[in-house]
């Protein structure tokens, strides 16, 4: 399954996972297949290319539906990445929604995405954005957010799997409990789509969240799923061709229904089908498989890092593929930089996630996010060079 991967060929060790995945052949070749075989627009033409790529991108649709078993295609809006997703849902839906005083809970592990437009809705409109306390694990429980909740407590705006820590929150008992308090439950599943199944109807997901190019496909694509009745209630955030059936010079408009109301502008067709042939490849590897082969090289990983006695780890009970870590009195940045040398790709800083300081009290971090390509071998190179890293500033200076 490597051999999938053009890029892997060079020798690159890519533990950058979490940022971004690579992309499989099938994947390139489905983009280059668009621009090179049958370019067209989507939904406006009456050509055989132009019919071909409606019903290519329509097909991704239903991939995605089946992906998380949502009850309609309908429900599942193309966007430009998990992060537009997110501020569609505050700004096209909640921001009508609730009122003054009203309560949405987050954590403080979240990323910018899930954090800062809820900001900007308390500095706008008066509602108050509080924090689910996190156990001395640094997780989520039922238990704490059930204490969490009050009367005003309108929305629960969590990560399945967080970005930096990787902690996987009971999304299923979570959704359950919002469910039967009449309580909006909107999921950030940029770090669990790729990597398990979701399930948005067992889990009573009101709202999700995805970016392709985390899960195999190409940048610039996401997801916003929306429960049919929440849905049909959200503002476009973006008016203009392809979303509107007719208007007039006395302003009067119409608007198409859903999922193409929200979808205005010429889309980003060949992400979308990038997003099809990488939805086919992980459907044809299972989740089963990548969990298993996941779990196999994060625990070696976890094990082999606990021997460096200059490590400080901040996750190694973590269930998932995020694995946080610093070389004591190292600068996280100073690290990534080391193991670049030796062509070993971590992220470093605060990965987006600036309030999670809050409870780990430290601001940067080295992350290394792992996929299921990822093997024994690369490991062993990783600890190789972490364990000569007395001589780090020799090598980058
Ligand atoms: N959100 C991405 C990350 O965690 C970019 O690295």
């Amino acid at each position: 399954m490597r051999e999938d991967f053009e890029i892997l060929k060079s020798g690159l060790i890519y533990f950058d996972n979490g940022a971004t995945t690579l992309k499989p052949n099938v994947v390139v070749d489905a983009v280059k297949d668009y621009y090179t075989k049958y370019t067209a627009n989507a939904h406006r033409g009456d050509y055989d290319n132009s019919l071909k790529v409606d019903m290519l991108y329509e097909g991704v649709r239903d991939k995605v539906c089946h992906l998380i078993n949502a009850s309609s295609s309908s429900e599942v809006v193309f966007t430009s990445g998990a992060t537009d997703s997110l501020n569609r849902i505050v700004f096209g839906f909640m921001e009508d929604y609730l009122k003054e005083g009203d309560e949405v809970l987050l954590t403080v592990s979240e990323h910018a995405s899930n954090i800062l437009p809820w900001f900007y809705l308390q500095e706008k409109c008066g509602i108050v954005v509080r924090f689910i306390p996190l156990t001395a694990d640094n997780e989520v429980t039922l238990e704490n957010v059930s204490m969490s909740i009050t009367e005003k407590t309108k929305v629960i705006s969590i990560a399945h799997v967080t970005n930096v820590l990787g902690d996987i929150r009971p999304v299923q008992e979570i959704g359950k409990l919002c469910q039967e308090k009449g309580i909006l439950f909107v999921v950030d599943a940029a770090q669990s789509v790729p990597h398990r199944k979701v399930d948005v109807q067992s889990s009573h997901i009101d709202f999700l969240a995805f970016s392709a190019h985390k899960m195999l496909g190409p940048t610039g694509v996401g997801v916003l799923y929306g429960r049919l009745d929440l849905l049909s209630k959200m503002r476009p955030t973006s008016y203009g061709g392809g979303m509107n059936t007719s208007f007039d010079l006395e302003g009067n408009y119409a608007l198409k229904s859903l999922p193409s109301k929200l979808e205005a502008g010429t889309p980003n067709i060949a992400g979308v089908i990038g997003l099809g042939a990488a939805i086919d490849y992980l459907n044809h590897l299972g989740y089963e498989a990548i969990e298993k082969q996941e779990k196999e090289v994060r625990d070696y990983l976890i094990s082999e890092l606990k021997k460096i006695p200059n490590i400080i780890l901040y996750n190694e009970n973590i269930l998932s593929s995020n694995v946080a870590f610093n070389l004591k009195d190292v600068f996280s940045q100073d690290t990534a930089v080391y193991l670049n040398h030796y062509h070993i790709c971590v992220r470093a800083g605060n990965h987006c996630a600036k309030t999670l300081k809050n409870a780990i009290h430290v601001n940067n971090t080295c992350r290394i996010s792992l996929y299921f390509y990822n093997t024994k071998e690369e490991v062993d190179e990783l600890i190789r060079v972490l364990k000569d890293s007395e001589n780090i500033f020799k090598v980058i200076l």
